[in-house]
């Protein structure tokens, strides 16, 4: 199974993901990783593994149309059977959607539906929840939204920060990705 993972920030769980297939835990080919803005970390540290690279920078194209094709393009270049978004911070097309067979995967950290967006951990500490967490689903052209695969709680600690609680949503998402693309793999 080849993969596209797309991200815009650290990209710690595309590491996830990295590592399971080095460690030969996890049966995809990282085909190529591609971010919408230059200078990501996650760019960086998929080249550092000799991972193809690219970035369609929205900044770049005069409306989001414009970029969608050009995403779908640089893509569809590496000839990927599923699209990940990890930490991937733009709503994409549903042509770009359609491109790939309607295969792309998103991972969130909250208990979709609850809390969409791009502050989802923030969300869910403002309104008072005591329990959230993560979910991987495959995306329609929403922000969040589309089947949901698997979920994950976390609690919420009356000590935890913004920061904090993110970051031990991330601690089960990324065992969450990684195992959801082992079973994507073997299903196909
Ligand atoms: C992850 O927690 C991911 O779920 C979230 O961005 C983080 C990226 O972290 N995505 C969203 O909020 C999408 N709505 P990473 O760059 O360290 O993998």
């Amino acid at each position: 199974m080849r993969i596209v993972v797309l991200v815009s920030g650290t990209g710690s769980n595309l590491q996830a993901v990295i590592d399971a297939v080095a460690a030969g835990d996890l049966d995809v080919e990282i085909a190529a990783v591609g971010a919408d803005r230059p200078g990501t970390y996650g760019v960086e540290r998929s080249a550092a593994a000799g991972i193809p690279t690219f970035v369609v920078d929205f900044k770049e194209y005069a409306n989001r149309s414009d970029w969608n094709t050009a995403l779908t393009q640089a893509v569809a270049a590496y000839d990927p059977d599923v699209v990940v978004s990890s930490g991937f911070m733009r709503i994409v097309s549903a042509g770009f959607i359609d491109a790939f067979g309607g295969k792309y995967l998103n991972t969130h950290p909250a208990l979709l539906p609850a809390f969409p967006g791009a502050h989802g951990v923030r969300d869910a500490m403002a309104y008072g929840v005591k329990v959230t967490g993560c979910t991987v689903h495959w995306a329609d052209a929403g922000v969040d939204t589309g089947p949901i695969i698997a979920q994950e709680a976390v609690s919420i600690e009356d000590s935890d920060t913004e920061e904090t609680l993110h970051e031990r949503i991330k601690v089960v998402e990324r065992r969450l990705l990684v195992s959801t693309l082992a079973s994507l793999a073997a299903a196909s």
